[in-house]
Protein backbone atom coordinates (compact mmCIF):
# COMPACT_ATOMS: atom_id res chain seq x y z
CA UNK A 1 0.00 0.00 0.00
CA UNK A 2 1.24 3.50 -0.92
CA UNK A 3 2.01 6.13 1.82
CA UNK A 4 -0.68 8.45 2.79
CA UNK A 5 -0.01 11.55 1.62
CA UNK A 6 -0.29 14.47 4.79
CA UNK A 7 0.02 18.27 5.86
CA UNK A 8 0.36 18.02 9.63
CA UNK A 9 -0.78 21.56 12.04
CA UNK A 10 1.31 21.51 14.32
CA UNK A 11 1.94 24.21 17.44
CA UNK A 12 5.07 22.20 18.67
CA UNK A 13 5.37 21.23 21.82
CA UNK A 14 6.69 18.41 23.36
CA UNK A 15 4.02 15.90 21.69
CA UNK A 16 3.69 17.49 18.63
CA UNK A 17 7.76 17.29 18.57
CA UNK A 18 6.49 13.41 18.75
CA UNK A 19 4.49 13.60 16.51
CA UNK A 20 5.89 14.94 13.89
CA UNK A 21 8.93 11.88 15.00
CA UNK A 22 5.80 9.54 14.25
CA UNK A 23 5.08 10.80 10.69
CA UNK A 24 8.28 11.05 9.19
CA UNK A 25 9.22 7.60 10.22
CA UNK A 26 6.12 5.89 9.39
CA UNK A 27 6.16 4.13 6.30
CA UNK A 28 2.14 4.74 6.10
CA UNK A 29 3.26 8.24 5.73
CA UNK A 30 4.02 10.53 3.11
CA UNK A 31 4.65 13.96 5.35
CA UNK A 32 4.37 16.43 2.57
CA UNK A 33 4.77 19.81 4.53
CA UNK A 34 4.40 21.44 8.58
CA UNK A 35 1.88 24.25 9.17
CA UNK A 36 2.32 25.88 12.55
CA UNK A 37 0.12 27.60 14.49
CA UNK A 38 -0.01 29.70 17.83
CA UNK A 39 -0.65 26.89 20.40
CA UNK A 40 1.51 25.64 23.27
CA UNK A 41 3.53 28.30 22.38
CA UNK A 42 3.65 31.84 20.35
CA UNK A 43 3.77 31.42 16.63
CA UNK A 44 7.76 32.39 16.65
CA UNK A 45 8.51 29.53 18.85
CA UNK A 46 6.11 27.02 17.15
CA UNK A 47 7.94 27.84 13.85
CA UNK A 48 11.14 27.76 14.88
CA UNK A 49 10.75 24.35 17.23
CA UNK A 50 8.85 22.60 13.95
CA UNK A 51 11.74 23.32 11.85
CA UNK A 52 14.76 22.19 14.87
CA UNK A 53 12.47 18.83 15.25
CA UNK A 54 12.35 18.56 11.63
CA UNK A 55 16.09 18.91 10.87
CA UNK A 56 16.98 17.03 14.16
CA UNK A 57 15.13 14.03 12.52
CA UNK A 58 16.72 13.98 9.13
CA UNK A 59 13.28 16.05 7.14
CA UNK A 60 14.94 19.05 6.04
CA UNK A 61 12.73 18.54 2.94
CA UNK A 62 9.46 18.65 4.34
CA UNK A 63 8.78 22.41 4.08
CA UNK A 64 7.15 23.85 7.36
CA UNK A 65 5.25 27.37 6.62
CA UNK A 66 4.12 29.80 9.25
CA UNK A 67 0.18 30.10 10.40
CA UNK A 68 -2.03 32.06 12.36
CA UNK A 69 -0.35 34.03 15.45
CA UNK A 70 -3.32 34.12 17.05
CA UNK A 71 -6.93 32.94 17.54
CA UNK A 72 -9.97 34.23 15.40
CA UNK A 73 -11.56 36.52 17.69
CA UNK A 74 -9.69 35.69 21.04
CA UNK A 75 -6.03 36.60 22.83
CA UNK A 76 -3.81 33.66 22.56
CA UNK A 77 -3.51 31.32 25.85
CA UNK A 78 -0.11 29.05 26.20
CA UNK A 79 0.61 25.90 27.59
CA UNK A 80 4.35 26.86 28.18
CA UNK A 81 4.22 25.96 31.89
CA UNK A 82 3.46 22.38 30.08
CA UNK A 83 5.80 21.60 27.68
CA UNK A 84 8.36 24.20 29.12
CA UNK A 85 9.40 27.97 28.45
CA UNK A 86 10.53 27.08 25.19
CA UNK A 87 8.03 24.57 24.35
CA UNK A 88 10.29 21.46 24.05
CA UNK A 89 10.65 20.75 27.57
CA UNK A 90 14.27 22.00 27.93
CA UNK A 91 15.45 20.14 24.88
CA UNK A 92 18.70 20.91 23.40
CA UNK A 93 18.10 20.61 19.53
CA UNK A 94 19.85 23.52 17.45
CA UNK A 95 17.63 25.95 15.58
CA UNK A 96 17.62 25.28 11.59
CA UNK A 97 18.88 27.60 9.68
CA UNK A 98 16.98 26.71 6.36
CA UNK A 99 14.23 28.99 4.79
CA UNK A 100 10.52 29.19 5.78
CA UNK A 101 8.13 28.05 3.03
CA UNK A 102 6.87 30.69 0.64
CA UNK A 103 3.23 31.05 1.52
CA UNK A 104 1.59 30.99 4.88
CA UNK A 105 0.29 28.16 6.68
CA UNK A 106 -3.60 28.01 5.62
CA UNK A 107 -2.72 29.37 2.30
CA UNK A 108 0.08 26.17 1.83
CA UNK A 109 -2.91 24.05 3.35
CA UNK A 110 -5.19 25.05 0.24
CA UNK A 111 -2.25 25.10 -2.53
CA UNK A 112 -1.85 21.50 -1.57
CA UNK A 113 -5.03 20.71 -1.45
CA UNK A 114 -6.13 22.04 -5.02
CA UNK A 115 -2.59 20.52 -6.44
CA UNK A 116 -3.60 16.82 -5.09
CA UNK A 117 -7.68 17.15 -4.79
CA UNK A 118 -9.00 14.61 -2.81
CA UNK A 119 -5.87 13.00 -1.96
CA UNK A 120 -4.43 14.69 1.40
CA UNK A 121 -5.37 13.90 4.76
CA UNK A 122 -4.81 16.96 7.20
CA UNK A 123 -3.97 15.98 10.24
CA UNK A 124 -4.61 19.02 13.11
CA UNK A 125 -2.56 18.77 16.09
CA UNK A 126 -3.11 22.66 17.43
CA UNK A 127 -6.09 25.08 18.13
CA UNK A 128 -8.28 25.24 14.51
CA UNK A 129 -7.50 28.68 13.95
CA UNK A 130 -5.50 27.66 9.90
CA UNK A 131 -8.08 25.37 9.49
CA UNK A 132 -11.00 27.69 10.08
CA UNK A 133 -9.03 30.06 7.91
CA UNK A 134 -8.05 27.88 4.66
CA UNK A 135 -12.28 27.25 5.15
CA UNK A 136 -12.80 30.51 4.74
CA UNK A 137 -10.87 31.07 2.09
CA UNK A 138 -11.29 27.47 0.30
CA UNK A 139 -15.38 27.01 0.85
CA UNK A 140 -14.27 23.34 -1.32
CA UNK A 141 -11.51 22.45 1.08
CA UNK A 142 -14.01 19.39 2.62
CA UNK A 143 -14.08 17.99 -0.93
CA UNK A 144 -10.26 18.96 -1.98
CA UNK A 145 -9.06 16.94 1.25
CA UNK A 146 -9.39 13.04 1.83
CA UNK A 147 -9.80 14.18 5.19
CA UNK A 148 -9.10 15.66 8.51
CA UNK A 149 -7.53 14.23 11.82
CA UNK A 150 -7.49 16.30 14.58
CA UNK A 151 -6.30 16.05 18.20
CA UNK A 152 -9.02 18.20 20.50
CA UNK A 153 -11.87 17.56 22.65
CA UNK A 154 -12.80 15.82 25.50
CA UNK A 155 -15.96 14.39 24.85
CA UNK A 156 -16.67 11.48 27.85
CA UNK A 157 -13.88 12.97 30.19
CA UNK A 158 -13.04 16.03 32.16
CA UNK A 159 -11.53 18.31 30.07
CA UNK A 160 -7.49 19.60 31.04
CA UNK A 161 -7.49 23.56 31.17
CA UNK A 162 -9.15 25.90 33.04
CA UNK A 163 -11.09 28.83 31.44
CA UNK A 164 -8.15 31.07 31.77
CA UNK A 165 -6.10 28.53 30.31
CA UNK A 166 -4.46 27.43 33.41
CA UNK A 167 -4.43 23.81 34.67
CA UNK A 168 -6.74 22.51 37.49
CA UNK A 169 -4.87 23.75 41.01
CA UNK A 170 -5.65 22.27 44.45
CA UNK A 171 -9.14 22.05 45.61
CA UNK A 172 -10.55 23.36 42.02
CA UNK A 173 -13.51 21.54 39.80
CA UNK A 174 -12.15 19.40 37.20
CA UNK A 175 -12.26 21.62 33.68
CA UNK A 176 -14.17 20.75 30.69
CA UNK A 177 -12.32 21.56 28.15
CA UNK A 178 -9.50 20.28 26.21
CA UNK A 179 -6.67 22.57 25.60
CA UNK A 180 -6.70 22.87 21.61
CA UNK A 181 -10.51 23.61 21.43
CA UNK A 182 -10.70 26.23 24.23
CA UNK A 183 -7.68 28.52 22.95
CA UNK A 184 -9.80 29.05 19.60
CA UNK A 185 -13.07 27.72 20.13
CA UNK A 186 -14.76 29.54 17.51
CA UNK A 187 -12.19 27.90 14.90
CA UNK A 188 -13.01 24.08 16.17
CA UNK A 189 -16.75 25.17 16.11
CA UNK A 190 -16.62 26.22 12.26
CA UNK A 191 -14.13 22.93 11.74
CA UNK A 192 -16.63 20.87 13.16
CA UNK A 193 -19.78 22.38 11.42
CA UNK A 194 -18.10 21.43 7.70
CA UNK A 195 -18.71 18.70 5.84
CA UNK A 196 -15.08 17.25 5.48
CA UNK A 197 -15.79 13.45 3.56
CA UNK A 198 -14.35 12.11 6.96
CA UNK A 199 -13.36 14.16 10.30
CA UNK A 200 -12.23 12.34 13.00
CA UNK A 201 -11.53 13.79 16.18
CA UNK A 202 -9.48 12.53 19.05
CA UNK A 203 -10.06 13.77 22.28
CA UNK A 204 -8.51 13.26 25.71
CA UNK A 205 -11.06 10.26 26.15
CA UNK A 206 -8.34 8.22 24.13
CA UNK A 207 -5.80 10.12 23.84
CA UNK A 208 -5.57 9.52 27.76
CA UNK A 209 -5.22 6.17 27.83
CA UNK A 210 -1.78 6.29 25.50
CA UNK A 211 1.03 7.27 27.30
CA UNK A 212 4.57 6.49 27.85
CA UNK A 213 5.89 5.62 31.24
CA UNK A 214 8.92 6.13 33.21
CA UNK A 215 10.22 3.12 31.96
CA UNK A 216 10.42 4.22 28.55
CA UNK A 217 12.19 7.35 30.14
CA UNK A 218 14.52 5.52 31.81
CA UNK A 219 15.26 3.36 28.65
CA UNK A 220 16.19 6.27 26.24
CA UNK A 221 18.32 7.71 29.29
CA UNK A 222 20.52 4.41 30.01
CA UNK A 223 20.77 3.01 25.97
CA UNK A 224 23.84 3.34 24.62
CA UNK A 225 23.30 4.54 20.97
CA UNK A 226 20.02 6.31 20.26
CA UNK A 227 19.03 6.63 16.49
CA UNK A 228 17.44 10.59 16.03
CA UNK A 229 14.04 9.72 16.23
CA UNK A 230 14.51 8.27 20.18
CA UNK A 231 17.20 10.51 21.25
CA UNK A 232 13.88 13.18 20.41
CA UNK A 233 12.58 11.76 23.19
CA UNK A 234 15.29 11.71 25.30
CA UNK A 235 15.89 15.41 24.62
CA UNK A 236 12.13 16.61 25.19
CA UNK A 237 11.39 13.98 28.07
CA UNK A 238 13.23 16.01 30.65
CA UNK A 239 10.56 18.47 31.86
CA UNK A 240 7.65 15.68 31.98
CA UNK A 241 9.48 13.06 33.85
CA UNK A 242 12.04 15.12 35.67
CA UNK A 243 11.51 18.63 36.27
CA UNK A 244 7.67 17.80 36.60
CA UNK A 245 8.28 14.17 37.98
CA UNK A 246 5.41 13.03 36.13
CA UNK A 247 4.87 8.97 35.76
CA UNK A 248 3.23 9.29 32.26
CA UNK A 249 3.40 11.02 29.03
CA UNK A 250 0.55 11.17 27.34
CA UNK A 251 0.68 10.84 23.31
CA UNK A 252 -2.47 13.23 22.43
CA UNK A 253 -0.42 14.46 19.49
CA UNK A 254 1.28 10.84 18.20
CA UNK A 255 -2.17 9.07 18.74
CA UNK A 256 -3.99 11.66 16.12
CA UNK A 257 -0.82 11.09 13.81
CA UNK A 258 -1.04 7.08 14.15
CA UNK A 259 -5.02 6.86 13.68
CA UNK A 260 -3.96 9.02 10.19
CA UNK A 261 -1.95 5.97 9.46
CA UNK A 262 -4.41 3.85 10.81
CA UNK A 263 -8.02 4.50 11.59
CA UNK A 264 -8.27 1.16 13.37
CA UNK A 265 -6.33 1.96 16.42
CA UNK A 266 -9.80 3.76 17.65
CA UNK A 267 -13.20 3.08 17.94
CA UNK A 268 -15.55 5.57 17.14
CA UNK A 269 -18.86 6.82 17.20
CA UNK A 270 -20.77 9.00 14.76
CA UNK A 271 -22.11 12.90 16.04
CA UNK A 272 -22.89 16.58 15.31
CA UNK A 273 -19.95 18.49 17.76
CA UNK A 274 -21.37 21.17 19.32
CA UNK A 275 -19.10 23.66 20.97
CA UNK A 276 -18.89 25.92 23.62
CA UNK A 277 -17.54 29.49 22.88
CA UNK A 278 -18.88 31.26 25.66
CA UNK A 279 -20.02 30.99 29.24
CA UNK A 280 -18.17 28.73 32.48
CA UNK A 281 -17.68 25.99 30.11
CA UNK A 282 -16.32 27.48 27.22
CA UNK A 283 -14.20 25.11 25.43
CA UNK A 284 -16.59 22.25 25.98
CA UNK A 285 -16.97 19.97 23.22
CA UNK A 286 -20.34 17.80 23.30
CA UNK A 287 -21.76 14.98 21.54
CA UNK A 288 -24.97 16.75 19.65
CA UNK A 289 -27.29 14.07 18.31
CA UNK A 290 -26.88 12.99 14.80
CA UNK A 291 -23.68 13.67 12.67
CA UNK A 292 -21.01 13.15 10.58
CA UNK A 293 -17.71 13.63 13.04
CA UNK A 294 -15.72 10.81 14.07
CA UNK A 295 -15.68 10.97 17.85
CA UNK A 296 -13.10 8.71 19.04
CA UNK A 297 -14.20 6.78 22.11
CA UNK A 298 -12.06 3.43 22.78
CA UNK A 299 -8.46 2.74 21.29
CA UNK A 300 -6.73 -0.40 21.23
CA UNK A 301 -3.36 0.84 23.79
CA UNK A 302 -1.27 -2.20 23.66
CA UNK A 303 -1.12 -1.57 19.48
CA UNK A 304 -1.24 2.11 19.50
CA UNK A 305 1.62 2.08 21.79
CA UNK A 306 3.66 -1.06 20.01
CA UNK A 307 3.24 0.93 16.69
CA UNK A 308 4.48 4.50 18.10
CA UNK A 309 7.15 2.28 20.14
CA UNK A 310 8.36 0.42 17.20
CA UNK A 311 7.93 3.57 14.85
CA UNK A 312 10.26 5.76 16.51
CA UNK A 313 12.30 2.72 17.53
CA UNK A 314 12.38 3.52 21.57
CA UNK A 315 14.75 1.04 23.26
CA UNK A 316 12.80 -1.58 25.74
CA UNK A 317 11.83 -0.77 29.31
CA UNK A 318 13.24 -3.09 31.15
CA UNK A 319 10.10 -3.34 33.78
C1 LIG B 1 -3.18 19.05 23.23
O1 LIG B 1 -2.81 20.31 23.79
C2 LIG B 1 -1.44 20.54 23.58
O2 LIG B 1 -0.85 20.99 24.76
C3 LIG B 1 -0.85 19.26 23.08
O3 LIG B 1 0.22 19.52 22.16
C4 LIG B 1 -1.99 18.56 22.42
O4 LIG B 1 -2.14 18.98 21.09
C5 LIG B 1 -3.60 18.12 24.36
O5 LIG B 1 -4.68 18.66 25.06
CA1 LIG C 1 -0.34 20.13 19.91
Amino acid sequence: MSAIPVIMDVDTGTDDALALAYAVCSPKLDLLAATTVAGNVGIERATVNTLAVLDWLGAKNVPVHRGASRPLVRRHLDAAGFHHEGGLGGARIPDSKRQLGGDRGPAAIVRMANARPGEITLIALGPLTNVAIALNVEPRLPELLNGVVLMGGAFTVPGNTMPDGSVKGPGEAAPTAEFNIIVDPEAAEQVFAAPFKRLTAIGLDVTNQVALTSEDWDAVNTAADLEAPAALLREIGGHAFGTLARERFALHDPLAAAVAADHGLVGTELASVAVDTRGAEIGRTRMDGPGQVEVALHVDRERALHEFRSTLGLPTATN
